[in-house]
């Protein structure tokens, strides 16, 4: 059994892709140990709950200092031990302490073909109105390993989605969600049940 950490800030709908494919049984050997947020009023603490996750909220506001926090937030994911951590809209950079500690074993989603609409300040609905901006005709989500750089680890699965002449930045945004983070992101973790991880 792989048994993961979610850590996500907002909505949770890429949470919930991987809870539904567990359920429907597209993701076997799976189980979510933990879901973590810096927000506490993220709905994905929410839908952790409804699926007796456990959820736990970790606001760096609760701390003195960003050390502090972040050494809360190491002892909790240590407290899991989990075999994979997944960032999922997760809206704080780790530390490098923490990324060192779970080499190989953290690995996030961001919503376009790196390394195009990456790296700092592209995150949320910006990555899409950047792509707009530029005019490209294709974009799309990745999963890739994190390191200590912005969205620079070794990538591990794309897909891409076709931009339509009317979209909105909103209406890429759900298309991209929709056609491929929901896909790729249980198909990511698949890889890591069957190979233990892949490097
Ligand atoms: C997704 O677009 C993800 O790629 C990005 O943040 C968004 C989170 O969406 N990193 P959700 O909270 O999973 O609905």
């Amino acid at each position: 059994m792989l048994r993961i950490a979610v850590l996500a800030s907002g909505n949770g709908s890429n949470l919930g892709a991987i809870i539904d494919a567990i359920k429907n049984k597209s993701l076997e050997n799976v189980s979510i140990d933990l879901v973590l947020s810096n927000n506490k009023t993220a709905y994905a603490l929410e839908r952790a709950r409804n699926n007796n996750i456990k959820a736990v909220a970790l606001s760096p506001k609760d701390f003195s200092t960003r050390d502090d926090f972040y050494e809360e937030l190491f002892s909790v994911l240590k407290d899991n031990s989990p075999d994979l951590i997944v960032l999922a809209g997760f809206l704080v950079s780790l530390p490098e302490f923490i990324i060192k500690y779970f080499k190989n074993r953290i690995i996030n989603i961001h919503p376009s073909l790196i390394p195009s609409f990456c790296g700092k300040g592209f995150y949320g609905i910006n990555v899409h109105k950047k792509a707009l901006e530029r005019g490209v005709k294709i974009t799309g989500a990745t999963v890739h390993f994190v390191d200590e750089g912005i969205d620079t680890g070794k990538i591990i699965i794309q897909k891409a989605v076709d931009v339509l002449e009317d979209d909105t930045p909103e209406s890429l945004q759900k298309r991209v969600l929709k056609e491929a983070e929901w896909i790729i992101l249980p198909k990511a973790i698949a890889y890591f049940v069957k190979d233990g991880h892949r490097e």
